[in-house]
């Protein structure tokens, strides 16, 4: 986090003149936000990656032991919460600094990294006797700072996204919701990893550096890690704090442009976390369970293929629209075929299936070969499909010019 330049007085100064058994690198302040900071990374870390491979048993045991995906949601969002007023903090720190006590802005990469990795590089291939000559904090160090940074921000804009999906589809197309869902998972795959393999190495393994615990730094890890650095304090050229005076006017400018600053800050992180108490946050009751897909098996019932339907009106034939087919297609094809017309075609009437579907005419009196529903018919198959003897009737049926009556 925040690491600009800040004293690194021996810390007894009348004796500066021997060297000092530690410098001071990190103030109180910086320590307790790195403290902050770690919390709610790694409470973020656990619950959102568990959330993230939620099908994983060692995530499911986690999730258990904290209670349900509901609780695990819950911390995960309380930690975003707190994580964004560390980043607030850090943001009016890093000014105050900067604007009041005028440090330099140690933590930005320079032209000069470069040279110390290069310098680097050839140490390790043996073309060179020493390591580059870091200032107060080497190309490795702000790598990290600036991965954190630029972390926080997508972490922020993503989580944004995801908890407040309705606001953000206000602006935004409904794509960038599960675009946010993916960039945050792996961002969080990515700072983990970072965590684990580049901090781990270069502040726990190459060396254990308690520096940021203890905020002091031995002479021999100064002469080891910070050599330009240790120079410039035995030069005597090293970054003072200015006299009270100074800090006390500068003081006057900047705190009301901080507190104005902050107001806006925690308004916005009040608002990123209410504006949709109805959305992501509100937990939805589990749904009850039910089978997600029933399919339907028609119940097998004997054709009726009434030959001559008794009752009919004297002068309708048995072979007819009226005497037969009207009540066949309204049995075998309406569910389908009636009024919801599956492929456009209604069997409903005598017009509509002359009329017929998107494949032409259903019927064409006297050329079986021209309609459609023989041509469908014939290729079996159909989900209401006709039997080989009641197709041949009816092909016989529209030869005779398929008499309605
Ligand atoms: C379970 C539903 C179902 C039943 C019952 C059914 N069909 Fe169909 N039918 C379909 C579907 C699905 C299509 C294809 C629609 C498409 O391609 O858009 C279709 C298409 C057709 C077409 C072509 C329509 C066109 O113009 O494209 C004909 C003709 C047809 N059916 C005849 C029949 C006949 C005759 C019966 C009764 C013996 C019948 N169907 C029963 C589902 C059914």
């Amino acid at each position: 986090m925040d690491k600009p330049s800040t004293v690194a007085a021996p810390q007894d100064s009348k004796k500066a003149v021997h060297a000092p058994a530690s410098y001071t690198r990190f103030d109180l302040s910086q320590r307790i936000e790195h403290i902050l900071f770690l919390a709610s990374f790694s409470i973020l870390g656990l619950t959102g990656l568990v959330q993230k491979y939620s099908a994983s048993p060692i995530s499911q045991a986690i999730m258990e032991a904290f209670g349900g995906i509901e609780t695990t949601r819950m911390v995960h969002h309380v930690a975003a919460f707190a994580m964004l007023w560390v980043a607030i903090y850090h943001v009016i720190s890093v000014l105050y600094r900067v604007y009041v006590l005028r440090v330099s802005w140690t933590m930005l990469p320079v032209v000069e990294d470069f040279k110390h990795l290069y310098a680097d590089l050839s140490y390790w291939v043996g073309l060179r006797k020493h390591r580059g000559y870091y200032g107060r904090y080497n190309y490795a160090e702000k790598v990290e700072y600036l991965a954190v940074v630029w972390g926080t921000i997508i972490m922020a804009l993503t989580g944004f996204m995801m908890w407040n999906p309705i606001t953000t589809t206000k602006y935004l197309p409904g794509e960038i919701i599960p675009a946010a869902k993916v960039a945050h998972g792996l961002e969080a795959v990515l700072a983990v990893l970072a965590i684990f393999i580049w901090h781990m190495y270069h502040v726990h393994i190459k060396r254990f550096n308690k520096s940021m615990f203890s905020g002091k730094i031995s002479q021999e890890e100064m002469e080891q890690e910070h050599p330009a650095e240790l120079a410039e304090i035995e030069a005597g050229t090293n970054w003072k704090p200015p006299d009270d005076p100074t800090i006390r006017k500068r003081q006057r400018r900047f705190i009301p442009i901080a507190a104005v600053l902050g107001l806006f800050m925690s308004a916005g992180v009040m608002w990123f976390v209410n504006v949709e108490p109805e959305t992501a946050i509100t937990t939805i009751p589990p749904g009850e369970t039910a089978e997600v897909f029933v399919p339907v098996t028609p119940t097998p019932r004997p054709s009726p293929v009434p030959t001559a339907t008794p009752g009919l009106d004297a002068g309708v034939r048995a072979d007819s629209w009226d005497g037969k087919y009207s009540a066949l297609f309204t049995n075998r094809c309406g569910s389908c075929h009636g009024r919801t017309a599956v492929g456009g075609l209604n069997l409903a009437t005598y017009q509509d299936a002359l009329e017929g579907g998107k494949s032409g005419p259903g019927i064409v009196p006297g050329n079986p070969d021209a309609s459609a529903l023989v041509r469908i018919q014939s290729t079996g198959g159909h989900p209401g499909q006709l039997s080989i003897a009641e197709l041949e009737q009816l092909i016989n049926w529209i030869l005779a010019g398929a008499p309605e009556r």
